[in-house]
Order: C-alpha cells, then sequence, then structure tokens
C-alpha cells in the first residue's frame, strides 16, 4: 500500500475545497486498514477515513493521514420468507449497493437512491432520504476499533443513531473505522411511502404499482429536479442540518409563519425546514465569494469557483446572520469537517 505525501484535498472532496493533505492511502482490505492507522500511530499523526468526500468541507491543509475506504464486499448473508440479509463492504459505492438490492425486489433502502458516496460513510451521519434513513435498515456494522487495536462488531443500539448523527460523528471521541455494514431488507417495500415529496410525485405521474424499483426511480427524478450532481457542480448535499427545536420556539416560530414545514420528533422536540427558512430570507440562488446558495434548493451551498475555507466561510456566516436576524434560529452545518 502507497502513502501519497501532498495530495490536494480538493481532489478527494466534492465541495473541491480545501489544501494538501500530508498523507493519503487507498485501503483494499481489512488487513490495510489496520496497517494504515498503525502507521499513522507511528508518525504521530491523525487520520480521518474518506469515502466519496461528498458530506465532508475541508477548509486548508490536513496534517495527517487520510484513509480512503474502498473495501468491497456485497454478500446475502441470511434469508427468510419476509427478509434478506447482506453484509456490504464499506467501500462499494452507495448508490450501486442500492441498485442491486432494488433489483432483487428488496425494499429499505430505495428512497435513499441516488446519494452519492459508499456504504460505510452512511452510518456515521445517519444517511437518509425520503422519510428512510440507514438506522431503520442497519443490523450490524463491523468496525476497526482503533483504541484497541481490532475488529468489533457494533449493534444498531450501539450506533446511537439519531436525526443526521451517531456515535461514529464525534470527532474527538469516535474510535471507530467502519469496514462493512449489515442491512436487513424486506421482500418488497417495508411500509408505502410517506414522505410528502415522494408521495405527490407517484401522484402526479399516476404510479399506482408502488414498488422499490418505482420508488427508486420517482426519487432519482426527484433528486435530479432539486439536487446539483456534484459531478457537474461541486457541492456537499445539505449544507445545514435542519434544526431541532424545542416545542416552546417551535410554537412561537409557527405563530409568525404558519406556513413553516416542520414534523414532531422524539422527545416532543419539532424539526423545522432550513431550506424554507433560507429560501424564507430571500438568499436563494445569492452568490457572493465564489459561492451560491443553490436556486433550486435553499438547503445546498455550491460552490462555483471558490477556492479557500475563508472563503466558505464568510458566505455561510452571511446565510447563518440572515435566517438568525429573520428567526431567531441558528443553523448548523450539516456535512462533516475535515
Ligand atoms: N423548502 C423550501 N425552499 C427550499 C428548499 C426546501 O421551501 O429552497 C421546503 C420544501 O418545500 C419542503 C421542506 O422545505 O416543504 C423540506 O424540503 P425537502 O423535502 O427538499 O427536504 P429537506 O428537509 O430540505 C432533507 C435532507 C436531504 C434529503 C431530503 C429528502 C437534511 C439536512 N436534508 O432535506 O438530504 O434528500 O430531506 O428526504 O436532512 C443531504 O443530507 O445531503 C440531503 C440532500
Amino acid at each position: 500500500m502507497d502513502y501519497l505525501r501532498g495530495v490536494p484535498l480538493d481532489t478527494l472532496t466534492t465541495m473541491r475545497l480545501g489544501g494538501l493533505a500530508r498523507y493519503v492511502a487507498e485501503v483494499k482490505t481489512k488487513d490495510d486498514l489496520a496497517a494504515a492507522v498503525a502507521f499513522a500511530r507511528e508518525q504521530g499523526l491523525p487520520w480521518f477515513v474518506l469515502g466519496g468526500g461528498s458530506n465532508v468541507v475541508a477548509r486548508g491543509d490536513y496534517e495527517g493521514l487520510i484513509i480512503l475506504n474502498r473495501i468491497r464486499g456485497f454478500e446475502r448473508v441470511a434469508e427468510d420468507v419476509y427478509s434478506a440479509t447482506y453484509r456490504i463492504g464499506a467501500g462499494e459505492v452507495w448508490d450501486s449497493v442500492v441498485e442491486r438490492l432494488v433489483q432483487a425486489g428488496l425494499g429499505g433502502v430505495e428512497a435513499m437512491s441516488a446519494i452519492p458516496g459508499y456504504a460505510g460513510a452512511a452510518p456515521i451521519q445517519n444517511a437518509g432520504a425520503y422519510g428512510q434513513e440507514i438506522a431503520d435498515t442497519l443490523v450490524e456494522l463491523e468496525a476497526l476499533d482503533t483504541d484497541r487495536g481490532e475488529f468489533v462488531f457494533l449493534s444498531a443500539a450501539d450506533c446511537g443513531f439519531s436525526y443526521r448523527n451517531s456515535i461514529f460523528k464525534d470527532p474527538v471521541a469516535r474510535h471507530h473505522i467502519i469496514s462493512s455494514v449489515t442491512l436487513r431488507l424486506g421482500k418488497g417495500l417495508l411500509g408505502p411511502p410517506s414522505y410528502p415529496s415522494l408521495v405527490q410525485y407517484l401522484e402526479d405521474n399516476a404510479i399506482a404499482a408502488v414498488s422499490p424499483a418505482a420508488v427508486r426511480e420517482a426519487v432519482i427524478a426527484i433528486r435530479a429536479s432539486k439536487l446539483p450532481d456534484p459531478q457537474d457542480v461541486a457541492n456537499a448535499g445539505s449544507f445545514f442540518k435542519n434544526p431541532v427545536v424545542d416545542k416552546a420556539l417551535a410554537e412561537q416560530v409557527l405563530a409568525r409563519f404558519p406556513d413553516l414545514p416542520c414534523w414532531e420528533m422524539p422527545g416532543g422536540r419539532v424539526k423545522l425546514a432550513a431550506g424554507w427558512l433560507i429560501d424564507q430570507t430571500g438568499l436563494k440562488g445569492h452568490s457572493a465569494y465564489g459561492l451560491q446558495v443553490y436556486p433550486k434548493n435553499a438547503l445546498v451551498v455550491v460552490n462555483l469557483y471558490a477556492q479557500t475555507g475563508a472563503d466558505l466561510e464568510r458566505f455561510t456566516s452571511e446565510v447563518i446572520a440572515a435566517v438568525h436576524e429573520k428567526f431567531g434560529i441558528k443553523l448548523e452545518q450539516e456535512p462533516e469537517s475535515l
């Protein structure tokens, strides 16, 4: 395995920002992964695992080892009348995994079609879309416990999943590198689609025979209409989290803005649509410093030609300030920072 020196981070992340990584290594096996971590330890350097770099924002140089997780694998490990369970390598392209599972008639991840990145990244932020999240189907995952230097299995409960969050997202406490995920899929849909824009699309297109394949097709079409393809324009998907606030604050805001889309969350909290909040400030389509609030979806920040983390910082602080001024709500960045 090679340790490449001085690799530009803008080539490794879809936001296309950042300086140089001290070292980059591509790992293809569990042994490679353990060796890469040992290398970083010997050098006294931190490490950071990247899949497709589609949910990570680099701002400057990275004085450590970037591990590109390319551990493959796609294997059915169990099956019964209702379900089939697959173990999938962390380095498999996520959307190819969804495509194969949907082709097999299986349900549980079809609404997560066309999410960029690799399978091993999905549990980090509890990736989700159109009413599904990886927490719904993940049975367990295998990971290198970097404190103990051995591979361990973690159950879904061990992962501490919540909205766009898991134990793996804490940059200080985390000490696991995912090598495979095990998903239990239904034979057919796990439930009828309920996410408003998906239901609307199925209705508008008179799709009555709703199957995993039909949902996948619908989600691909919806995403193409409002999310920029990172191949064409640099972006990191939703740049902000939908804020989850106390009921009292939500009620205050809703009294003034009754059209604000919101969802009840566990624990009596309420999730508010950040895209709507930004949209209402009039910033949709606004550009400055080489960045832009994507004209078709205010939750996405696209990088037109910015080259520095400072530009991004300036731009996103202005968006955060505008939302705070109008609604008293503080938006937070959704992608991880490198
Ligand atoms: N909205 C606006 N204006 C906008 C954008 C959205 O008014 O410019 C409104 C929409 O009309 C809708 C509401 O806000 O009523 C929610 O919008 P949408 O359904 O597009 O979903 P989202 O909450 O903006 C989340 C995820 C997306 C995921 C979609 C679909 C987060 C941070 N984002 O977006 O995930 O694709 O739901 O499930 O949770 C990502 O994480 O990178 C990502 C794209």
